[in-house]
């Protein structure tokens, strides 16, 4: 693709991908960009500036083909593909996110689980049995793995961060709260879920005025 798309269109289309999947359950074939914005609660003129980043998929009288637009959508978020991911830090996070099955219906396959904390070796999380983090080398050399989730306390995230990459990891989705963008080398995802919260918190507030 030789535009660039901003983050804000990007952090969209999750949410496309997710009403279309829905339609798709549905058995709805086809949808207006009307209907699609009053599902979303989106207008839809943003609806039609965001996809005609990616050249459109609408048809004019016809509306957007729920199937392609999935699917397009999908390849550009890249989860039609096989992901494979591993979690670092097997404590409530780590576990809750390894047991969560549906990740895999998105092509984010969690392959591996680890800790420092001997009492949890060969414990069993789903299919998943957690391994100690001395034994990661051995397991990147004989997986692919593309991901690693980062649930572990935040002193010892970036150390670990490092470990990985050097390890040929690329991708890091970090739950730990520290700033991990000075690792060069590496595209990086941070999760706060209070920052999801303070958003509610606001809009509480305004709710309230
Ligand atoms: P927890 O204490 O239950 O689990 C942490 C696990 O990490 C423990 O099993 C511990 O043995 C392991 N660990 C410690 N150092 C390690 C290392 N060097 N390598 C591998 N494993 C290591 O904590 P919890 O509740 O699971 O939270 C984990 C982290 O996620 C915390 O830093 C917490 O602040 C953060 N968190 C972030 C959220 C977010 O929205 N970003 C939400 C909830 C928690």
């Amino acid at each position: 693709m030789d535009k660039m798309i901003s983050q804000a269109v990007i952090r969209r289309l999750p949410r496309y991908y997710r009403y279309l999947g829905e339609l798709l359950d549905d058995g709805v074939e086809r949808i207006s960009s009307n209907d699609l914005s009053k599902r979303m609660h989106v207008t839809a003129s943003q609806i039609r500036q965001d996809l005609n980043n990616f050249g459109g998929f609408g048809q004019q009288g016809y509306g957007y083909n729920v199937a392609y637009l999935h699917e397009e959508i999908g390849n550009i978020l890249g989860v039609n593909e096989t992901h494979n991911v591993i979690v670092i830090g097997a404590g409530n996070l780590g576990q809750a996110i390894a047991g969560y099955v549906k990740f895999e219906k998105h092509g984010f396959r969690i392959i591996g689980l680890f800790d420092i904390n001997p009492e949890l070796k060969g414990k069993r999380v789903r299919d998943l049995t957690i391994q100690m983090l001395d034994d990661l080398p051995e397991f990147v050399k004989h997986n692919d793995v593309e991901i690693a989730a980062l649930t572990l306390p935040k002193t010892s995230a970036k150390t670990v961060a490092m470990k990985v990459v050097n390890l040929g990891i690329h991708a890091i989705w970090n739950f730990a709260h520290v700033d991990l963008d000075d690792i060069e080398n590496v595209v990086i995802e941070n999760v706060h879920l209070s920052d999801s919260l303070m958003q509610l918190s606001y809009n509480i507030t305004q709710h309230k005025n």
